[in-house]
């Protein structure tokens, strides 16, 4: 019988702790609004005792999103669970997920606790989250690597004492696909109350398995499926749920089971993640990349031409992908362009459709054809800006060349000021930099930037990210584009800029 999948979406979470990603809290919400567009039953959003930050995250998402559970993430203790209840407690519907690591190698080395110590540290924390909630998920960490025995008796205690989903993670992604569906099979048959709670599977990339594991879990009776958008997450991350959810449902007739994703939602919603958290997607990326439906080969080009299943398993459509090339030209009204806005799934503001508006005039004056990518690219710039723009450039003149030391003069605009320097660097882009740290006074170091095309030909529009520091451990992100890539540099810089002067503000 075919039975639904639940998808419990760990991107604020897990996926937060990919090296290098430090989301502010309306990265966080604006995440999370989309996860909920995109369908996804749980949102864990974050680990309430590991930081203000996450604290905040989870009690910010909890107090507005509907329709989804909103989860925080708990170690085996009370202080971790009365923490993570006091963000929660005002979501419409709540998780707790409790966890505590049940391998023979985590539990001798890491927690120094005998085996009976831990199931009695895990029974006693579902009963202190059931005291809140009705839903508690309890987490066998490194469970693909625990004794099934002592799995299984974790499980049945747990189970006892109110867990309503229990989760075996692959934790450190060395399950195979085999024996991680015999292992699920094995909780099913020997624990005698499973019946009374979800199986779910988490599984990270190590070996490049995660989605493999967890489609393989599937197929022995899991029923929830943890991970995140683009697969990002500790190390090479967690299961891509974007790939989980298009193999379930390209292959309904192989899997038999279903999630409840809108999966027209799943490329806005990667390409939201991307940009936020600046973790590029590989262009040969399933589903989401670039390449993903993309056909070079004269042969292929030509079967897709004359019936596009001879080398389409998925219609991109499917994923959000349009395909529509020539969208708007410099002649376009206001009308048209809301319309192909809305038609795109864009609902703005006056405030921010008038900013967009601007910008579309801008580029038409640039760029012949303005695609559904540039529009895009234009509208997620001007919505999501959501720390105060302290600083935005008003101009910028370089001089640069093969002989010469590379000059930039920049101009940033504040509420009150035109404010403006000059400086040499190794480069323009280096110059620029050094320009805008000498008219804020803040010193940053430039720990990665990358360039994109949006879309081809030369008058492509640039994409930015930058990810910079200015002395503590945290990271800035900051976006621009324009099809002057030297001003989509400028710009993303001012971007992270803007967002550490955010910080001191507050
Ligand atoms: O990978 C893991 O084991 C985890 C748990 C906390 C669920 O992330
Ligand atoms: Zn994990």
């Amino acid at each position: 019988m075919s039975q639904r999948v639940y998808i419990f979406d760990t991107t604020l979470r897990d996926g937060e702790q990919s090296p290098g990603v430090n989301l502010n809290l309306n990265e966080k919400i604006q995440i999370a609004r989309q996860l909920a567009v995109l369908g996804v039953d749980i949102i864990e959003a974050g680990f309430p005792i590991a930081s203000a930050g996450d604290f905040e995250a989870v009690q910010g998402i909890a107090r507005e999103i509907r329709g989804v559970t909103v989860a925080g993430l708990a170690r085996a203790n009370f202080k971790d669970i009365d923490r993570a209840w006091e963000a929660l407690k005002d979501a419409e519907q709540s998780r707790i997920h409790t966890f505590i690591a049940t391998s023979d190698i985590h539990m001798r080395y890491k927690l120094k606790m005998e085996p009976d110590q831990v199931l009695e540290a895990a029974v006693e924390a579902v009963k202190r989250a059931k005291k809140y909630t009705a839903d508690v998920e309890f987490s066998a960490e490194d469970g693909s690597r625990t004794d099934p025995d002592f799995l299984c008796r974790v499980l049945e205690a747990v189970i006892a004492a109110g867990a309503t989903t229990v989760n075996i993670p692959d934790t450190v992604g060395y399950a195979t696909p085999q024996e991680y569906g015999q292992l699920i099979k094995t909780i099913r048959n020997r624990v005698p109350n499973i019946d009374k709670a979800i199986i779910s599977v988490h599984c990270h990339n190590d070996l490049g398995l995660a989605v493999s594991n967890s489609l393989s879990a599937i197929m022995n009776g899991a029923r929830q499926v943890e991970g995140a958008i683009n697969g990002i997450g500790e190390r090479a991350g967690n299961a891509a749920l974007e790939e989980v959810v298009m193999a379930l449902r390209t292959r309904k007739d192989f899997y038999g089971h279903d999630t409840n994703i809108c999966t027209e939602e799943i490329y806005r919603t990667s390409k939201l993640v991307s940009k936020l958290t600046g973790m590029v997607v590989q262009p040969n990326k399933a589903i989401v990349g670039k390449n993903a439906f993309s056909h070079e080969s004269g042969i292929h080009q030509d079967g897709v031409l004359k019936e596009r299943t001879t080398y389409e398993i998925m219609n991109p459509a499917m994923v959000g992908i349009n395909q529509t090339n020539l969208v708007l030209g410099k002649h376009s009204g206001r009308h048209a362009f809301r319309e192909r806005l809305s038609e795109l799934g864009y609902v703005l503001s006056e405030d921010e459709l008038n900013k967009a508006f601007v910008r579309f005039k801008e580029l038409a004056d640039k760029k012949k054809s303005i695609t559904d990518q540039d529009l895009e690219a234009i509208v997620e710039e001007e919505t999501r800006r959501h720390v105060p723009a302290t600083y935005s450039l008003e101009y910028l003149h370089i001089s640069s060349g093969t002989t010469i030391v590379p000059v930039a003069t920049v101009g940033l605009l504040t509420k009150e000021d035109l404010l403006e320097e000059a400086a040499c660097g190794d480069g323009p882009v280096d110059a620029i930099y050094k320009a805008v740290d000498k008219i804020t006074g803040i010193s940053c170091k430039l720990l990665h930037y990358s360039l994109d095309a949006i879309t081809g030909g030369k008058d492509a529009l640039g994409d930015v990210t930058v990810k910079i520091t200015n002395g503590n451990d945290k990271v800035y992100i900051g976006r621009g584009v324009s099809t002057d890539i030297l001003e989509a540099s400028a710009k993303a810089y001012v971007d992270a800029v803007n967002k550490i002067v955010y910080e001191y503000d507050r």
